[in-house]
């Protein structure tokens, strides 16, 4: 965000009260979360013991809530044993959610598909007894590396059914990041298509599948291939299989496999502070509990609705809020498959129009874009099926926050803007539609059973309502993070070495304003924020420094528009390249960078250097680096600085 931005987050002072109408039918209302909230803060075992109770279907009930003994290696209903596929999909069909649609599919270039709880479950199992025909087992990896196309939501459960740790790789990242996930999780089979549509192109899925694979130290045993495109591809007779193949060939039943609450369902992989991304690890019963329990609160979703999540399965938000609470919950999802303004910028609200979808959810990079294309767009179509909209992602400057409210929810609906992260599996602090008053840029307050606070350097609760600090968390949730996938160290460091491990460490800033209400205001790591997506600084300067043309390369994010961060990296060429056509070489590392990350990843902006300005101790003095990429004033004392020059080098 830009300083202007901030500023008017911090100078925000509208108030939207909750609508009457909203209240009234809403699935918390103000007494309901009062209570929620004293019993969380008095009973903790007893309030998340009930809520785990009520809402999962257990095939053997748990006596103990938290096991803290190895804190902060939580676990939770850790005596309990759970099917999470049965739990989306099985435990509905004996009611009338059984002929209900699970899923509504649309495809870029129209065509619909319905899939309903009782088809889903089939396919579900199918693929499940697919996947134990390979040999695939309790505790074994699988990557699906897949469009955004039912299959993938399939693959997903299917894996839950017979207890395999999916890891979903995003479609748009490439096939080097693809390759890392693979061996860094040993998976021994991997699922894709032969390839996805995205803005009328065809996304080569396998054919980055075969280089993942080539370039893998590890080798997966199978690769499924679904049939998306029909371009050809290269199949290796033994290792590639069609899905349509073995779809043919596979009964239909499989019994699902009962695991231990704290068996991980899934693994998924996210930037920090250092080059490699770190595989976050969540669990079976604790993930599944607090992805429905948000999922019902938040979007208060009832049995009619329609409810759209725009965000891929390769993202947290994805697996969270397409698959796990909605489908637990017995929603009808709705589902596409393509880019928002293809063909036009009409795209999504012909598509909320035509479903009529009730409950639409998205990020503010999406909502931005749009919203500069013009009123227009919006006002063609009939968006009065909408009641509710929320937001995920970034923290959401209030002008986007108002034409959302104003152009989309017609001032009907309540936003909820949702702070959480890949590593907390569910909303943490939210507005609930039905209590909570609205301030635009605020995600406002925790959800019951959540206790962030905000502390300084030296862990001290601030009291102030003006400064920011660490936002950390002072209690475990069933929904947090378990691990980092084969690194127990780097899980203990990165969340909560800081404060001696009292604290779950966020990464983020917030302050905290006189009405208890929540302001993020950026992360305090190097990590950017592009798109709603993170990218750690290291992992593009990593990438960079692989080039042969590069000798040394530092990245920093600036504002932008649209994306919030745009990406400017500041490179230092090899001697033996330095006479080259500067512009032709830039162009190259940008290519160079969305090969190794995925085209998310790709810089802005390349500026050459001679040297980069790094303090005497060798530090690269990043500060300076964001001021000159802003296109500040330097006003930083440079005199630390071990090459002053370069700094005028650089502003020029
Ligand atoms: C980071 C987490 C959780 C799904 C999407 C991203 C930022 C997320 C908000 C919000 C302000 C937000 C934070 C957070 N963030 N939602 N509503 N307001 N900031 O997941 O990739 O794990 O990123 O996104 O900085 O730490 P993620």
């Amino acid at each position: 965000m830009s300083g202007t931005q901030i500023e008017s987050i911090l100078t925000e002072a509208r108030t939207f009260p909750v609508p009457e109408e909203f209240a009234r039918q809403a699935n918390m209302d103000q007494a309901q979360y009062e209570a929620l909230c004293r019993q969380a803060a008095e009973n903790p075992a007893e309030f998340w013991g009930k809520l785990a109770r009520d809402h999962l279907h257990w095939d053997k009930p748990f006596n103990q809530v938290l096991d803290d003994s190895q804190a902060p290696f939580y676990k939770w209903f850790s005596d309990g044993e759970l099917n999470v596929s049965v739990n989306c999909l099985d435990r509905h069909l004996d009611s009338p959610t059984r002929n209900k649609a699970a899923i509504i599919w649309e495809s870029e270039q129209g065509e619909v598909v319905t899939l309903t709880y009782a088809q889903l479950h089939r396919e579900v199992s199918r693929f499940a007894a697919t996947l134990q025909d390979l040999g695939i087992h309790l505790g074994d990896r699988v990557a699906i590396y897949m469009p955004m196309v039912p299959e993938a939501v399939i693959a997903m459960l299917a894996c839950a059914r017979i207890g395999a740790i999916h890891t979903v790789v995003f479609g748009g990242f490439s096939a080097e990041a693809l390759k890392d996930r693979i061996e860094d999780t040993q998976a021994r089979l991997l699922i894709t298509a032969d390839g996805g549509y995205r803005a009328g192109k065809v996304v080569p899925l396998k054919h980055n599948a075969d280089q993942a694979l080539s370039r893998s130290s590890h080798a997966v045993e199978h690769m499924i291939v679904f049939q998306r495109t029909g371009e050809e591809v290269n199949m290796q007779s033994g290792r590639d299989l069609w899905w349509h193949d073995l779809a043919a060939k596979a009964q239909v039943d499989c019994a699902p496999l009962a695991v231990n609450a704290e068996h991980p369902l899934l693994i998924l992989y996210t930037s920090g502070s250092t080059g490699k991304p770190k595989g976050i690890v969540h669990s079976s019963g604790g993930y599944l509990l607090w992805s429905l329990l948000t999922t019902h609160w938040v979007f208060d979703l009832k049995p009619t609705d329609v409810y759209w999540c725009t965000a891929d399965i390769g993202w947290i938000t994805g697996h969270s809020y397409v698959v796990y609470g909605p489908l637990a919950l017995g929603a009808t999802v709705f589902m596409y498959e393509g880019a928002p303004t293809y063909p036009d910028a009409g795209r999504f609200w012909d598509m909320i129009e035509h479903h009529r979808v009730n409950v639409f959810y998205t990020a503010p990079t999406a909502i931005r874009a749009l919203m500069k294309l013009g009123d227009e767009w919006p006002n063609r179509y009939d968006l009065s099926s909408l009641r509710l909209l929320g937001t995920v992602g970034e923290p959401i400057n209030p002008e986007a926050w108002m034409w959302y409210y104003k152009v989309i929810g017609k001032e009907r609906c309540p936003i909820a803007d949702t702070w959480w992260q890949t590593e907390t599996g569910g909303h943490m602090i939210s507005p609930l539609p039905g209590v909570t008053p609205l301030k635009p840029g605020s995600c406002t307050r925790p959800l019951p059973g959540i206790f962030p606070d905000i502390v300084d350097e030296e862990g001290e609760i601030i009291q102030s309502t003006e400064a920011g600090g660490y936002l950390v968390m002072t209690r475990p949730w069933p929904g947090m993070l378990r691990t980092v996938w084969g690194d127990e160290a780097r899980y203990i460091e990165n969340y909560w070495a800081k404060f001696n491990n009292r604290f779950y460490v966020a990464g983020d800033s917030a302050h905290r304003d006189m009405d208890g209400y929540y302001w993020i205001m950026g992360r305090i790591d190097d990590v950017l924020n592009v798109s709603g997506h993170r990218l750690g600084t290291m992992e593009i300067e990593s990438a960079l420094v692989a080039h042969p043309a590069v000798a040394e390369a530092a990245v920093v994010g600036r504002p932008h528009e649209i994306k919030g961060e745009a990406i400017c990296a500041f490179v230092v060429l090899r001697q033996s390249h330095a006479g080259e056509d500067m512009d032709a070489l830039a162009q190259t590392l940008r290519a160079h960078v969305a090969d190794a990350i995925g085209p998310i990843a790709r810089p802005d902006e390349i500026r050459f250097t001679d040297n980069l300005p790094k303090t005497r101790s060798g530090k690269i003095m990043r500060r300076l680096l964001r001021a000159i990429a802003r296109g500040e004033e330097i006003t930083q004392d440079t005199s630390t600085l071990e090459n002053e020059e370069t700094v005028r080098q650089l502003e020029r």
